[in-house]
This record gives structure tokens, sequence and C-alpha cells, in this order.
């Protein structure tokens, strides 16, 4: 097993930097996700850890040694790619053994790994079947084996649930959580669903245009976003435009004026979590701040209800509420008040 190091990883197609100065550690047998929307680098970065794209400038530390100039089947790293990339001719054993047949291991031994490899995923006696002959889910995890298969120092996952319906990628999502602690496997996996993201990360990191935003575990980023975007990106964030008129004072463009933590004078954001912001039919004492609005819009989610309130022309914030028994059931067009903690609203200076 082994730590990866990445140092100053950069990615340019002509004048095009699909990944600028990336530089992260992660720890033996960690599990850290890469989070960002499309197109923002991750895939990139992935493979460049594998070997599978040449870095522009920097370096990947695996277990300590240098690998970048290293070919991918000199790099004792797994990869599962973001489409499973199995290859559709061979069966399942021949596209397990693929990896091993590259590091030219003995035949005996092959066998074996391939047997082992297909029982971890729950696939043993599938080996004869061509990828076609399997279930979505079923390919995804032959990706895996083939994967695993090596014995990897690494784990790479490029979105591998990303071709699962809603239920099957909650299941799988354990089972891949359940087999990486058990062989204390090095991981990094990179997803855009952020609810993924949260569930399985020891560790996230947020990435936008080439650029790591933050790193952090799953509170570090919800409660204390280190910029708009990160505030926009993990969790839902109602932003309010307008001005910090003085520190601890914001008033919106809609012209609402209310206390705030900190923030600079001059234009601003501020972001409040939908389920911070408390909401009734009759007028809330014991907050900082309060307001009258009304009901504009109501999703309801089930267990929760989502409701948007307008404050005023231009303001409009959305509650989060349980879905309680006896609890508010909102009507577009209602009057209600809402009510937040001046510490609830994060302030991001423009
Ligand atoms: N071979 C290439 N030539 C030119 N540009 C490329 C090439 N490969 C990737 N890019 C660009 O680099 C950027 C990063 O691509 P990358 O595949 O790493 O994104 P991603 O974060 O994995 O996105 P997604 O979530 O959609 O998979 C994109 O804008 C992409 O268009
Ligand atoms: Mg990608």
């Amino acid at each position: 097993m082994a730590g990866l190091g990445i140092r100053n990883l950069a990615k340019r197609y002509g004048d095009f930097h699909a990944v600028r100065d990336v530089s992260l550690d992660i720890a033996d047998g960690e599990f850290l996700v890469l989070l960002g929307p499309s197109g923002c680098g991750k895939t990139t970065t992935l493979r460049m850890v594998a070997g599978f794209i040449e870095p522009s400038a920097g370096h990947v530390m695996l277990g300590g040694s240098d690998v970048t100039l290293l070919p991918p089947w000199k790099r004792n790293a797994g990869m599962v790619f973001q489409s499973y990339a199995l290859f559709p001719h061979m069966t399942v054993a021949q596209n397990v053994a693929f990896g091993l047949e590259m590091r030219k291991l003995p035949k005996a031994d092959i066998g074996q790994r391939v047997e082992e490899a297909l029982a971890l995923v729950r696939l043993a006696g599938y080996g004869g079947r061509l990828p076609r002959q399997l279930s979505g889910g079923q390919q995804q995890r032959v990706a895996l084996a083939r994967a695993l298969a090596i014995r990897p120092d690494v784990l790479l996952l490029d979105e591998p649930l990303s071709n699962l319906d809603a239920k099957l990628r909650q299941e799988v999502r354990v089972e891949i959580r359940e087999l990486q602690r058990k062989l204390g496997l090095t991981t990094v996996m990179v997803t855009h669903d952020q609810e993924e993201a949260l569930t399985m990360a020891d560790r996230l990191v947020v990435m936008n245009e080439g650029t790591v935003c933050q790193v952090g575990s799953q509170r570090d980023l919800y409660e204390r976003p280190a910029s708009r975007f990160v505030a926009g990106f993990v969790g839902r964030s109602t932003f309010l435009a307008g001005t910090v008129q003085a520190p601890g004072r914001f008033r919106t463009d809609g012209g609402l004026a209310f206390a705030c933590a900190g923030g600079t004078p001059g234009r601003a954001v501020l972001a409040l979590r939908p389920e911070r912001v408390e909401i009734a039919a009759a007028p809330l004492d014991g907050l900082d701040n309060r307001l009258p609005g009304t009901v504009d819009f109501v999703s309801y989610l089930g267990s929760l209800i989502d409701i948007h309130v307008r404050l005023s022309p231009e303001d409009r914030l959305v509650v989060q509420i349980a879905n309680r028994e006896g609890g508010l059931s909102p009507e577009v067009g209602q009057p209600v008040h809402v009510g937040w903690a001046a510490s609830a609203g994060q302030v991001f200076n423009e």
C-alpha cells in the first residue's frame, strides 16, 4: 500500500489549460473524492495520475517514488474509466486478465487472480460471458475487478457509478467503500454527484476550471465554504446580491436590510442554507433577522418540503422544512414570516 502525491500537476492543450497547478496529498488507505462541474479537469487529473495522459508540468509520486515518466502498466495504479471501457470482443475473464498480461504475469497466476478479483466483486462464475451479456451494474463491477486484479497500490475511479440507476448506485456505493476499506486501498474517485461525494469520501476536493478550490471534510466544505462557488456547489444555498454597508450589516439590491456575520464593506453576496432559515405563519421571535414574505413556489420532496419565499420584488429565498405531522403546509400566495440567525449567512465579497 502507498500514499499518493500530486505535485503542481498541469495539462495544457494548445493555450487551453485543462488542469492548472494541482497539488494534493492522499494518505495511505484514504478515500479522496474529486468533485466538480463537467469540464473542470477531473478526468484529466486522474488520467495523468494513472499515466494515460502526459502532464505538461508537475509530478506524480506513488509510495514515495516519482512515477511521472512511467507508462501506466509500470505504475501500480488500477483505473476504472468513466465509460467502463470494457473490451467488447473479450470475455469477462479476458477483460479482467488484461492488466496482468500487460505486466507479463505467469499464466497460472493470472487465472487465479482473475478468479479472486471476480469473487471480490461478486461475479464468480461470470468469466465466460461477453460484456454485452451483462447488465450495466455487472459491467461496472467487471471494470472494478479489472482494476483490482493487478493488486494496485492506488485505485482511481472515474465516475464509476455514472451509468447505474439510483437504487443500484446506492448499493454499489456501499460495496465499493467496503471493498476499499477491506483492502486498505488508497483511492481517488471522481464524481460530479455531490451526494455520492458526501456519502463516500474521507476527504473531498472541489475543483473548478482546472484548479482546486477547496480541500476538506464534508463538514468543512458545507459549514465553511471558502468561496461562493463552493457554497453553491456543495449543498444548496440561496444567494442574495447586495452590499455590506458596515461589517455585520447587509443590504440587498431589493432594499432589504439585515444583520450578517462579518464582511468587508462593498459589493457582496450573502449565502443562506435552506435548512437554516425558519418559517412560520405567525411572526417569529428570538432570531436576529425576521422578515415577512409570500410563498412563491412549493416543492414537495416527501420527507422534506422546499418553500420559495418572495421577500421583495428582487429577493427570493428557499426554505427547507421537515414534513412533520401538524407542521406548516404552505400554499402558493400565502403570507409567511421567515427568520435566521446572523451567523447563518455567509458573506462573500465580490
Ligand atoms: N484531448 C483534448 N484536447 C483538448 N481539450 C481537451 C482534451 N481532453 C480534455 N479537454 C478539455 O479539458 C477540459 C477538462 O476535461 P476533463 O475530461 O478532465 O473534464 P471532467 O472534469 O472530467 O468533466 P466531466 O465531468 O464532464 O467528465 C475540458 O474542457 C475538455 O474539453
Ligand atoms: Mg470526466
